[in-house]
């Protein structure tokens, strides 16, 4: 069997990707690599820089690589204060890993898109797969560029690379790196650790948003549908949740009573105020079956479970 290859896997997607691939195509078929020394455990792990196209040919030659879930990237409030690395990240990464599926070295590619290609431009309510896309985000630039690219490369050279616009994801098992979404997982870990949360949005900003679990789901089965059934080639829209800081934060009260959020809105507001508020994901449920399953009642108990036993927190803490 040819093997699926995680490029940034210690990220906040990658660390529950390599563990929801080893249980679907089993553990010795998925290799897990990042910039940064990591464990996955019984996953075999190398260092790679995905700037390094040589590296990356040897290490998709050495394990007889079928598939690549890129997820290596700067994102939206790092990409910010960093614009020319992040544009050199995700540009020449994908391009790095798309040239390699062109000359027939792997089968398959999954990169991952964002809610970010959109901008204060798009209709925020809803928004349609197909739509005004003015990103103002470097971020949301290269996302969008990405999908272009994703998209060229099937039309012109029959590249098997499929993609999801993801909201913003929310999970434990390691930290997210540096998105305007962020404060939908550090609620819960302040929440558990402080009992308090000064969030970085006002308390009415709706964005969308997604559970891990539901977007390991999404990704995996969608690199695993029917090349026919793939009928958009840039990027699917996918939705998970809507909510706004006031929301997540009620939520987490009816657990924890005396939690206590304030507002201290930083350059992240902007960002997130150009970004939709809700998405339709109809495409995606037409063409391969997609439907989420978590909701903000069942994800908060599951984060906060999660939480209280990764970070040893007993009750009568
Ligand atoms: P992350 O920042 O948590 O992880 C990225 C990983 O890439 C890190 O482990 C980092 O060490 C690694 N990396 C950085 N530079 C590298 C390089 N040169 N070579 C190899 N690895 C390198 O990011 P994430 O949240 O896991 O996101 C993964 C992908 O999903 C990104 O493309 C991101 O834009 C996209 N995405 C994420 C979200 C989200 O909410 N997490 C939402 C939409 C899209
Ligand atoms: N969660 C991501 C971010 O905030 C969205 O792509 O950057």
């Amino acid at each position: 069997m040819k093997k699926s290859l995680v490029i940034g896997a210690n990220g906040q997607i990658g660390s529950d990707l390599v563990l929801g691939l080893a249980n679907r195509v089993g553990t010795e078929n998925v290799i897990a690599t990042d910039v940064k020394p990591g464990n996955h455990g019984e996953v075999i792990f190398e260092l790679l820089d995905i700037l390094d196209a040589e590296k990356l040919k040897e290490i998709i030659e050495k394990y007889n690589v079928g598939t690549v879930y890129l997820l290596a990237a700067l994102l939206s409030a790092t990409a910010e204060q960093k614009p020319m690395a992040a544009w050199k990240l995700n540009m020449d990464g994908l391009l790095n890993v798309l040239e390699l599926a062109k000359e027939g070295a792997i089968d398959k590619v999954f990169w991952p898109s964002s809610i970010a290609v959109f901008g204060p431009t798009t209709p925020r309510d809803n928004t349609p797969q197909t739509t005004i896309m003015e990103p103002t985000t470097v971020y949301g630039i290269s996302k969008l560029a990405g999908e272009r690219w994703c998209e060229y490369y099937f039309n012109k050279y029959g590249v098997d690379v499929r993609s999801i616009r993801y909201p913003g994801l929310i999970s434990y098992k390691a930290e997210p790196g540096g998105g305007t979404t962020d404060y939908a997982v550090a609620i819960y870990y302040k929440a558990l650790q402080e009992g308090k949360y000064e969030c970085y949005l006002e308390e009415n900003t709706y964005l969308p948003m997604m559970y891990m679990e539901d977007a390991i789901k999404a990704t995996i089965d969608l690199m695993h549908a029917d090349k026919e059934k793939i009928k958009i080639r840039s990027s699917y829209n996918l939705a998970g949740i809507s909510f706004s800081p006031i929301e997540i934060s009620e939520e987490i009260k009816k657990h924890i009573s005396d939690f206590s959020i304030s507002y201290a809105p930083d350059f992240r507001q902007e960002i997130a105020n150009s970004w939709p508020k809700s998405i339709d994901d109809k495409r995606a449920q037409e063409d391969w079956g997609w439907k989420n399953s978590y909701e903000l009642n069942s994800m908060t108990s599951e984060m906060l479970e999660g939480l209280k036993s990764k970070l040893n927190i007993t009750d009568s803490n």
